[in-house]
């Protein structure tokens, strides 16, 4: 696909259903409101947006990532950058016998903070290691596009979820990552629980960039639909976990050393490919922007970002 230059950047759409390069910024720089709203229209375009070549403080991480939305401070408190808790370690390193950050975050699909009132706009990470082996890096992010999920739902689907809520529950992820992938993360203690307890979210909305509908479901955290049968909760899910992750919604990010990487949780879902052993090393920094540039705190939205309508990628 051929490049496209706006005022501020150029963008370079990967040929598959999301990602595009963005060329000519150096995101150490503080960047102006105007760019800043580009890169916005560019995320809801192509939900995957990669920066290679970057090289950054954990301060200009830090900087970068708040001028998408206020920035997180994850509940397991752990592997943060010292002094910035905004800022969290993903690693598999180990140094005198400590891990360096956490070790197998994001390893199976799930979309960002779903579990929380206030969801997740984008994660940034900045990639620092990225192992390869054969040439090949390892450790890939995989993602799906949850606006051509929803589109290509059958319209009775469509008709049966319309209006609908679902509970999302972070110790579904967390208690699954130790019951059967061998997580040595520790159970999560009571007071982690009841800092985040389960939440409902409709289970699908216009997206605030690009005013269509996406589907709102993830199997990492999205539990069971409110005031539907159990057992026919369960199966509707199912399908709709099962859906969302053909092969021809997903695209994979391969990282570069110097690359940062940021998706639109609210229009993707993701999982972080756990391909690399001990010894391959991976080591990524990470910031989590919360949605508060489109919803309110109890969830309603705000107006649309903008109301000249954005041409969304064609898919
Ligand atoms: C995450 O889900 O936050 C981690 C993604 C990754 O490490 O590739």
């Amino acid at each position: 696909m051929s490049t496209i230059k706006t005022p501020h950047f150029d963008i370079e759409p990967s040929p598959h259903t999301l990602g595009a390069r963005i060329l000519g910024l150096d995101l150490s720089k503080a960047l102006s409101s105007a760019c800043i709203e580009d890169l916005i229209k560019a995320l809801g375009t192509y939900g995957v947006l990669s920066y290679p070549k970057q090289t950054l403080s954990a301060q200009e991480l830090t900087r970068f990532s708040a001028c998408f939305g206020e920035l997180e401070i994850n509940v397991a408190n752990n592997y943060q950058e010292p002094g910035i808790p905004q800022v969290m370690i993903l690693s598999n390193m180990v140094e005198n016998g400590k891990p360096l950050g956490i070790a197998d975050a994001g390893q199976d699909w799930h979309t960002d903070m779903s579990y929380s009132r206030m969801v997740a706009f984008s994660n940034v990470l900045y990639g620092i290691k990225i192992p390869f082996r054969d040439g090949k890096s390892l450790g890939n992010t995989a993602f799906c596009n949850m606006h051509q999920a929803y589109a290509e739902l059958p319209e009775e689907v469509k008709e049966k979820i319309r209006g609908r809520t679902a509970t999302h529950d972070f110790s579904k992820f967390w208690d699954k990552m130790r019951r059967e992938k061998g997580s040595t993360r520790p159970p999560l203690t009571e007071a982690q629980k009841l800092a985040k307890p389960p939440v409902s979210h409709p289970l699908i909305f216009l997206h605030p960039i690009t005013q269509r509908w996406v589907l709102y479901a993830n199997p990492g955290y999205t539990m069971s639909i409110d005031g539907m049968d159990p057992s026919e909760s369960e199966a509707l899910l199912n399908f709709l976990f099962e859906h969302q992750l053909q092969e021809r919604f997903q695209y994979q990010h391969q990282w570069q050393e110097g690359d940062v990487l940021m998706w639109d949780n609210l229009g993707t879902v993701h999982n972080a490919v756990a391909d690399y052993l001990p010894h391959e090393h991976r080591f990524i920094k990470r910031c989590q922007v919360m949605a508060t540039r489109f919803f309110n705190s109890d969830g309603t939205p705000r107006l649309p970002l903008s109301d000249q309508p954005h041409e969304p990628h064609a898919h």
